[in-house]
């Protein structure tokens, strides 16, 4: 080999080192940018954190009177990665002093909606006939627990509930 000849294969060997660095940069860019969206949008639904959802029923007042009130509210179902708007209902029970409670409408036991029935002063599930009190406490039938109490909180004289996670 000519003197001159390997001067110039000298000269080249950091280029190419560079050059090779070069593009192993840039096919990591390109397999980070392809992959960080598709990671995101597996990851997300787990590594979102769970967070208070509270829900509006409307104004106090109208739920100061004597009977439980069916109260509808909207809420976001975010099933098998689909976000979807959806209405949900509860029950809103006042005692004598006007303080409010807020019942879930779904049965204890296999999750049908239960329904005040004026002439019982009763909640009574139509599926398996459970019946609880004003308080959501089981009188009889299969339920094996009270109705679930929510969370409340008044805002502005609205009345809001905390939806379970
Ligand atoms: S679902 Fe209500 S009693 Fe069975």
């Amino acid at each position: 080999m000519a003197r001159s000849e390997a001067k110039l294969i000298d000269a080249n060997i950091p280029r190419r080192g560079f050059l090779k660095f070069a593009i192993g940069l840039f096919n990591g860019l390109i397999v980070l940018l392809l992959a960080v969206p598709g990671l995101g949008f597996l990851l997300t639904p787990v590594l979102r954190k769970r967070g208070e959802t509270w829900a509006k029923l409307g104004s106090i007042e109208q739920f100061r009177s004597g009977m439980p009130q069916k109260a509808i509210f909207k809420y976001i179902s975010e099933a098998d990665y689909i976000l979807a708007e959806k209405n949900g209902f509860v029950w809103v029970v006042a005692d004598e002093q006007g303080r409010v409670s807020v019942l879930s409408a779904v049965c204890t036991h296999t999750g049908c909606n239960v329904a005040w029935q004026p002439g019982e002063e009763k909640f009574v599930c139509p599926c398996h006939e459970g019946r609880y009190d004003l308080t959501g406490k089981v009188l009889s039938g299969p339920p094996p627990r009270s109705l679930t109490k929510l969370e409340t909180r008044l805002e502005n004289g609205e009345l809001f509930i905390q939806l379970p996670g």
